[in-house]
């Protein structure tokens, strides 16, 4: 059985209750996933399209779907049990929060943000997830040699992240591998033939 983990206000935390800081220590992963395994993260999961994919494809890798609405973390954890899939968990949480303080550097072998909401209005522009701070993050929290992979189907949204990305040192754009399964958003906009953008950036091996 699939268990998220509990969302609530890292504030309300105290230390002994606070079992979702416990997990997210680097041994707490393998109590997660009940074995040591290289972890990718699916940020963002929505439905978890992507996550069940990529676990039933990856059995060897632990799978962790990051998503903050409860429906959809439920929805991911009926997916992992009918599918067999105990590589595959769901964390209800902020993403962006968890990777800025609750992470510990090097410990992802990949990240996927796969069309994050692209807040296009620009006085709503801030609530973007993907910012410079969070893109900082994403490569400490990167195993070196790991990778973050980002689509969006937001030309501008991309853009941004590009530039940011290309100030990091450390952090290095890559030819997309492809072949990776779809995720739900994924599946509508190439039905509908719209353009995507977005890419792959590498952590350097010698990187912390
Ligand atoms: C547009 S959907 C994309 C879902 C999926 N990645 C896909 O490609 O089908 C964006 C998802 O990110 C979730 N989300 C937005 N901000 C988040 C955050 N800070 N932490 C966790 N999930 C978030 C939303 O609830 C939504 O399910």
């Amino acid at each position: 059985m699939c268990e998220s983990l509990k969302m609530r206000s890292p504030a309300l935390w105290t230390p002994e209750e606070d079992e979702t800081k416990r997990f997210l220590q680097p041994k707490g992963w393998e109590g997660v996933f009940l074995r040591r395994a290289p972890i990718v993260c699916d940020l963002g999961a929505g439905n978890g399209r992507f996550a069940a994919a990529y676990a039933e494809l990856h059995p060897e890798w632990n799978v962790l779907a990051v998503e903050r609405k409860l429906q959809r973390v439920r929805q991911i954890e009926r997916a992992a049990e009918l599918r067999r899939l105990p590589n595959l968990k769901a964390l209800w949480f902020g993403w962006d929060d968890l990777l800025l303080f609750y992470s510990a550097p090097a410990s992802c072998r990949e990240i996927h943000v796969l069309f994050p909401d692209p807040w296009p209005k620009r006085r709503h522009q801030s609530r973007r997830t993907v910012r410079a701070g969070v893109l900082d993050a994403i490569l400490r929290v990167l195993e070196p040699g790991g990778f973050f992979r980002f689509l969006t189907d937001d030309a501008g949204y991309a853009a941004v992240v590009e530039s940011a990305a290309s100030l990091l040192p450390g952090f290095e754009r890559r030819e997309d591998p492809r072949g990776f399964p779809t995720s739900h958003f994924e599946t509508i906009f190439r039905s509908k033939e719209d353009p995507l953008y977005g890419g792959v950036w590498q952590k350097a091996e010698g990187g912390d």
